[in-house]
């Protein structure tokens, strides 16, 4: 099951491995995450989401673009493996705090390129936009290191649909990455993803499985896990699934620390859910699908 990240012409799977889990405390040892990323490079992984704030504070940044680099080299498929990162925030004494900035971005992304091991980042995304910082300035940044040749392709993430038509007008966005999951349907009332779908730009859903704070709460919601026992896969499988139902433009990140979650991410790429359950799971969820 593949997906064209739309306008930038490349094609991912449409289940992709956010590394924010390895990064983040309690995170595994750095010889155990990179093993874990080989790993998964040899079940198919094709499109990582990484940031250079996925670390413990400002004095660890780039932590987890520096194991995926260390898992990619020399790995045969590497050319076939999109890295996404972003920059546009820090995080001092382990905090989230916006940094949109043109001088901060611009060496933030100087930071990736060096992290990553790599000569141009192949999608560079806003980590979200900056409240003290016109939106305009951090985007054109991004659009100026595209330029420049450092960036191929340019993605947001955090956005409203507002602001995507904002940066769209200053030139060619291929991505928003927003959270989506089960139990957090807002991007498919708020309008982003309709947004995306008419500018061909590609949904990138993240915390598909809940994230750190609704995770317990997605994996044990009754028509998950009856669907689950059904289809003879776990309620994580079933949720990406699901979400992956509900617009052809939607690519999802799962994140994942262990081999046994990755595993039941990456079976969701080839379950086509009956059509009787995916009934079931909208309603359960109340999906505004058709109503958007
Ligand atoms: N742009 C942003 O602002 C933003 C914000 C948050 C996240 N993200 C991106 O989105 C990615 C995913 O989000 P997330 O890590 O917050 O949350 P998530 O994908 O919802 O996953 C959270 C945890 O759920 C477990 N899990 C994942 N897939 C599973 C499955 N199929 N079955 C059962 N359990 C499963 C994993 O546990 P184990 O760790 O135990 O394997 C994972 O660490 C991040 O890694 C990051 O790349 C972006």
């Amino acid at each position: 099951m593949r997906r064209v990240l739309e306008s930038s012409g490349r094609e991912v799977s449409r289940i992709g491995w956010g590394g924010m889990p390895l990064s983040l405390p309690p995170r595994p040892g750095p010889k155990e995450a990179v093993a874990l990323v080989r790993e998964g490079l040899a079940l198919g992984v094709d499109f990582i989401d990484t940031a250079d704030v996925y670390c413990r504070d400002d004095h660890d940044l780039g932590h987890n673009e520096r194991l995926f680099a260390e898992a990619l080299r020399g790995h045969p498929g590497r050319g076939e493996v999109l890295v996404a990162t972003k920059g546009g925030l820090r995080r001092p004494g382990g905090a989230w705090v916006e940094a949109g900035r043109p001088e901060a971005l611009r060496a933030a992304c100087e930071r990736s390129l060096v992290a990553l091991e790599v000569e141009q980042i192949a999608l560079y995304q806003l980590h979200a936009p900056d409240p003290e910082v016109p939106f305009a300035d951090s985007v054109g940044t991004l659009f100026q290191l595209q330029r420049e040749g450092k960036i191929a392709h340019v993605g947001l993430s955090n956005v409203s649909a507002e602001e995507l038509a904002e940066a769209l007008a200053l030139g060619p966005v291929v991505s928003v990455q927003n959270q989506l999951h089960p139990l957090d349907l807002t991007a498919l009332e708020d309008g982003v993803l309709r947004a995306c779908e008419q500018a061909g730009v590609t949904f990138i859903a993240y915390s598909p499985v809940g994230g750190r704070h609704d995770r317990e709460a997605v994996l044990a919601h009754p028509a998950l896990v009856r669907a689950g026992a059904q289809l003879g896969v776990g309620p994580g499988t079933v949720a990406l699934a699901w979400l992956l139902t509900l617009s052809p433009n939607l690519v999802a990140i799962p994140g994942a620390s262990r081999i046994e979650t990755l595993r039941a991410s990456l079976a969701a790429r080839d379950l086509a859910l009956p059509a009787e359950i995916t009934a079931t799971l909208d309603r359960a969820f109340d999906a505004p699908r058709g109503r958007r």
